[in-house]
C-alpha cells in the first residue's frame, strides 16, 4: 500500500442554499479544492451524499456532478453511508490512491435537506435507522438519541446542564468560522432555554437541518510530498448493528471503539497523541458517548470534559474546533469531508482564530446512524 496525501481542500459555507442546487454546491466545493491544489486534471471521484435520492429525486451523482465540474469521462460514483457518507467517500478515496489504483482522486461530500418541509426531511434522515423494529415505531432520530441521553442522565446521575459545555463549545468556535451555519455565541444560560424537541433533547442539543459541500484532493505521497498539505496517517470503518435495542450495552459505542482502535494502531499512535478531534456531535449526547469510546475519557465522564473546559481551543483536548456539527452544521452526507477539510486547516496553521497551536496530530470520527458505521480519519502534519 502507498502512503496517501491530501494536496487540496474546498467547502462551501454552510447554511440554506434555497438558490443553489445539489450540483452548485458541489462544483463550488470541487473547484476550489482543485485550484488550492493546483491541479486540472483527477483520475477519480467519489461523492458522499445520503439524501440525494429522497429530497431531490435524484442519485447517479457521480455521474452528475463529475459533468457538471467539467469531468465527463472520469470514474465516478456515489457513496452511502447514512450520515457517514462524507467520510466514506474519503475512504473509498483513500483506498484507490494506496492502492495505486488511481493517482489523484477527489472526495466530495453534498447535501442539501432544505428544499422539503420539515416533516419530510425527519422521515427521510430516519431511512438510517432499522425501519422494521425502529422507525416503524414512529420513532424520528431525535427521538433516538433522546432515548440515549435519557439513559445517560439516569445511569450516571447527570444533569442536563451538565451537557451545556458542548454546545457552548461548538457556538464559541463557530463564530470565528465564516463558513459555519451559526456564528452566535450561546451561553450556559441560553442553552438552558432552548425550546425542548424531543425530551431531554432541546435546540441547543442538537445540529441544524441545512445544505453544504466539501471536497479534498487525494494523491500518492511518493509523487506529491511536495504539495502535501497533510498526511493520512490512518483510515478506518467499524460497523454495529443499525437498531439501538440489539446492541450489548446502549451506552457504548462499540462501533466507535474499533473504529478509533483500528486508527491508532494504523497511525501508530495513542489517544493522547492526538492534539485536536473532530467529533461527531450530532446531538450533545453523541460528544459524550464518543469521547468515552474513542479513549478519551472514562465510562460516565464524557461530560466531565466538557464541564472541566478541556474540549476548549487550548484545552486538553479540542473538540469540534470550527464549530462542529452543532454550529458549522451538518449537512449529513458532507460532514464528514467537512471534518477533514477543518483537520487540515488546523495541521496546517490556517485555522485563524480558532486555531490549535502546535497541532500536529488530528483525528476526526464521522458517523452514520446512532452509531451503527463509524469512520475514523487520523491525519498529520507534513
Ligand atoms: N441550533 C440552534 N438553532 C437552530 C437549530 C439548531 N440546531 N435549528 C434551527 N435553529 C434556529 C433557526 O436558525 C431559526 O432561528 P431564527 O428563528 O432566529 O431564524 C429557528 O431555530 C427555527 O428554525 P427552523 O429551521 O424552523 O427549525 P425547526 O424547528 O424546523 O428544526 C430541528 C429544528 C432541531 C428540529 C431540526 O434542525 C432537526 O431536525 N435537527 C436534527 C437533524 C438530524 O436529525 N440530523 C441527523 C443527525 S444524525
Amino acid at each position: 500500500m502507498r502512503d496517501v496525501v491530501i494536496i487540496g481542500i474546498g467547502q462551501t459555507p454552510v447554511g440554506e442554499h434555497w438558490e443553489k442546487s445539489l450540483r452548485h454546491l458541489a462544483y463550488g466545493a470541487i473547484r476550489a479544492a482543485m485550484l488550492d491544489a493546483g491541479i486540472e486534471v483527477v483520475d477519480a471521484l467519489y461523492v458522499g451524499n445520503m439524501l440525494s435520492g429522497q429530497l431531490a429525486g435524484q442519485e447517479h451523482l457521480g455521474a452528475l456532478i463529475a459533468d457538471f465540474a467539467g469531468l465527463r469521462g472520469i470514474e465516478a460514483m456515489k457513496v452511502e453511508a447514512a450520515c457517514g457518507s462524507g467520510a466514506a467517500a474519503l475512504r473509498v478515496g483513500t483506498m484507490a490512491v494506496a492502492s495505486g489504483m488511481h493517482e489523484v482522486v477527489l472526495a466530495c461530500g453534498v447535501e442539501k435537506m432544505t428544499d422539503t418541509s420539515g416533516d419530510v426531511t425527519t422521515s427521510a434522515l430516519a431511512t438510517a435507522a432499522d425501519q422494521e423494529y425502529e422507525v416503524s415505531q414512529g420513532i424520528s432520530f431525535v427521538g433516538l438519541n433522546a432515548l440515549l441521553m435519557r439513559r445517560y442522565m439516569y445511569e450516571y446521575g447527570v444533569s442536563h446542564k451538565a451537557f451545556a459545555g458542548f454546545t457552548v463549545n461548538a457556538h464559541r468556535n463557530g463564530a470565528n468560522n465564516p463558513n459555519a451555519m451559526f456564528q452566535n455565541p450561546v451561553s450556559e444560560s441560553s442553552y438552558l432555554r432552548a425550546g425542548m424537541i424531543c425530551d431531554p433533547i432541546n435546540l441547543m442539543d442538537s445540529s441544524p437541518v441545512c445544505d453544504g459541500a466539501a471536497c479534498v484532493v487525494l494523491a500518492p505521497a511518493d509523487r506529491f510530498r511536495g504539495r502535501a498539505k497533510a498526511l493520512v496517517l490512518a483510515s478506518a470503518v467499524a460497523t454495529d448493528s443499525v437498531a439501538i435495542h440489539d446492541r450489548r450495552d446502549p451506552l457504548s459505542l462499540d462501533a466507535v471503539a474499533i473504529s478509533s482502535q483500528k486508527a491508532y494502531a494504523e497511525a501508530r499512535v495513542m489517544p493522547g497523541d492526538i492534539h485536536l478531534f473532530e467529533v461527531h456531535d450530532a446531538f450533545s449526547i453523541m460528544s459524550a458517548l464518543s469521547l468515552e469510546a474513542a479513549g478519551f475519557a472514562a465510562r460516565g465522564t464524557g461530560v466531565r470534559m466538557a464541564e472541566e473546559g478541556e474540549i476548549a481551543i487550548g484545552g486538553r483536548l479540542p473538540i469540534s474546533t470550527m464549530g462542529g456539527l452543532k454550529a458549522r452544521g451538518h449537512p449529513v452526507g458532507a460532514t464528514g469531508v467537512y471534518q477533514v477539510v477543518e483537520v487540515v486547516q488546523q495541521l496546517t496553521g490556517s485555522a485563524g482564530a480558532n486555531q490549535v497551536k502546535g497541532a500536529t496530530l488530528g483525528m476526526a470520527q464521522n458517523i452514520g446512524g446512532s452509531g451503527a458505521t463509524v469512520i475514523t480519519h487520523i491525519l498529520g502534519a507534513v
